[in-house]
């Protein structure tokens, strides 16, 4: 894998001219683009086509969290849309993720498309052991992370996204091809803005991460292509 087919830069932006410059300048030089919540409520589905329009890959990451048959309805739809990446929430349970992806692999095959890569989040990255406890877990949220990937990989999901801290748990608990996505990354000397647990390009790659997550130490860069292109010169060198 190619080290800017790691580099997944998220559009956390609600204008349709912030996306159009960033997709634009960025296209050639990273792997995917994230579209979240803020930006796909306020576009839509206008944004997977203008991405792909452009030749971009998306990451949907709208962290479905409801009954197996509506996440799995919702799973169809986006798959048919042609969308390359999304997320569900593993505490959705076991029958939700693997009717979900049941769903995607037969939606792509009857249109002869790829299937998007699905993966689930663990435990928020933003929950410490205080607040995983408050909940009612009986486990550390290093713990819940390791259970929940191993139910996500049963499910026959493709992969987790977690803390860069947390990769290497994963690989160890769900093998090499099991992917990670993780936030939380900064590259070296870079402000770290309200992230709490961070680490580098390098050392997430290192840790076992197979994709990275940026957002504002790219999109808020004074030149966007050249900060993208220093995360990626970062990782290459390993
Ligand atoms: O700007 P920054 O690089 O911090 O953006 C990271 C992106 O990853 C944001 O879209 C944020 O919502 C997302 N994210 C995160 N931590 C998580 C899960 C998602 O930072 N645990």
């Amino acid at each position: 894998m190619k080290a800017k087919e790691r580099l997944i830069v998220a559009l956390d932006v609600d204008t349709k001219e912030e996306v159009e410059f960033l997709v634009n300048e960025l296209k050639d030089d990273i792997g995917m683009f994230k579209v979240g919540l803020q930006l796909y409520t306020s576009m839509g589905n206008e944004i997977i086509s203008y991405i792909k329009s452009r030749g971009g890959k998306i990451f949907l990451d709208l962290k479905l969290h409801d009954i197996p048959n509506t996440v799995s309805e919702t799973v169809r739809v986006l798959t048919k849309q042609g969308v390359d990446m999304m997320n569900v929430h593993s505490q959705g349970g076991f029958e939700m993720m693997r009717l979900a992806k049941e769903t995607s692999l037969k939606t792509a095959a009857e249109l002869g498309i790829e299937a998007p890569q699905l993966i689930a989040v663990t435990i928020l990255t933003s929950l410490g052991d205080e607040e995983v406890e408050k909940i009612g877990y009986n486990k550390s949220s290093k713990e819940m992370v390791e259970h929940l990937g191993v139910l996500t990989k049963e499910a026959g999901l493709d992969g987790v996204v977690c803390s860069p801290l947390e990769a290497g748990i994963i690989k160890d608990a769900c093998g090499d091809k099991f992917i990670t996505v993780t936030p939380g990354v900064r590259p070296l000397g870079e402000d770290v803005g309200d992230q709490k647990r961070i680490t580098t390009p390098k050392k997430a790659i290192e840790g076992g991460s197979t994709y990275i997550v940026v957002g504002r130490p790219i999109t808020k860069a004074e030149n966007v292509k050249v900060a993208a292109k220093k995360i990626v010169a970062e990782m290459e060198n390993l």
